[in-house]
């Protein structure tokens, strides 16, 4: 039994950066009370065992708000970052603010506020319900335009007079960008393109796809409310009709009775390396 894990398997740069701040906080020690702003990722194995060590996830407004006004609080902004007025607020509430903000998504948010700051009108491709395009929003200081199919930019008022700037949001598809930002120019406007894209998530997949078309069997590791980790799995899928979608090793269910030579293993990018190498040595060592 041959086993091929994918390189870009698991976290991306931006959010092990994140997860290693939480965790040097919680070892640290400090005595100070640690909170993230929502879940450090989308997994609730690594939630919880950080819960344990004394990390917070606050997911709701109403949750935030329910918490004292003390300068021993410390706020962590994981890799998606937040809007600006989400940041004075936490500001306003005594929170002292680490933030992990990954840089990718940093520089959409300068771009924004330094583009929209000269009057232009942003217009950001993405999905407008991701934390991470909510956050982009809240950086323009003129009303952001949010689209995120070809269709819809038939709902743009453009105007003659108006500059534009389009940014996408990281994870967006290339082809699907690309396509979008086509049909704005042609429509002959001033309209100023940034390539915020980040190609983490590409090469993850096009990564995988590879795999997958040359293995007997695929393990694709993820959260099953990950988007991400869905797509991966679609993905092998494609490429490889015996792939199987995990949470963790107590999840796998192979096949024995197949003759199994080959097997790959790619995960999602909210996917620890523990559960990656647990699994890894398992098939390993079991078959
Ligand atoms: Fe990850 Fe940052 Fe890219 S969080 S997907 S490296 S934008």
């Amino acid at each position: 039994m041959e086993v091929i894990t994918a390189k870009n398997a698991g976290f991306c740069f931006g959010v092990k950066k994140a997860v290693d701040m939480v965790e040097s906080q919680a070892k640290e020690n400090t005595g100070k009370n640690i909170f993230t702003y929502g879940p450090i990722i989308h997994n609730e194995e690594v939630v919880k065992s950080l819960e344990e060590k004394g990390v917070h996830a606050v997911r709701s407004k109403e949750e935030l708000d329910k918490i004292a006004c003390d300068t021993n609080n410390v706020m962590i902004i994981r890799s998606h970052g937040i809007s600006k007025a989400e940041q004075d607020e936490l500001i306003k509430k005594g929170f002292e603010i680490i933030d992990a903000t990954c840089p990718f998504v940093k520089r959409i948010h300068n771009t924004v506020r330094e583009e929209s700051e000269k009057g232009k009108h942003i217009i950001i491709i993405g999905n407008k319900n991701h934390p991470e395009v909510e956050g982009i929003m809240g950086w323009s200081t003129t009303p952001p335009t949010v689209i995120e199919s070809l269709e819809e930019v038939d709902d743009i008022n453009f105007e003659k007079d108006t500059s534009y700037c389009v940014v996408a949001q990281t994870t967006f598809n290339h082809n699907k960008f690309k396509e979008i930002v086509e049909k704005i120019q042609t429509l002959g406007y001033d309209v100023n393109v940034v390539t915020t894209i980040c190609n983490a998530t590409y090469e993850r997949q096009s990564e995988s796809r590879k795999i997958a078309a040359k293995v007997d069997t695929m393990i694709v590791i993820g959260d099953t409310h990950s988007s991400n980790s869905k797509k991966l799995y679609e993905i092998c899928k494609e490429e490889c009709e015996d792939t199987h979608f995990i949470q963790t090793l107590d999840d796998l269910n192979l096949d024995l009775t197949k003759s199994v030579r080959l097997v790959g293993i790619t995960a999602g990018a909210s996917t620890p390396d523990y559960i990656i190498e647990e699994v890894q040595n398992y098939v390993r060592v079991d078959f």
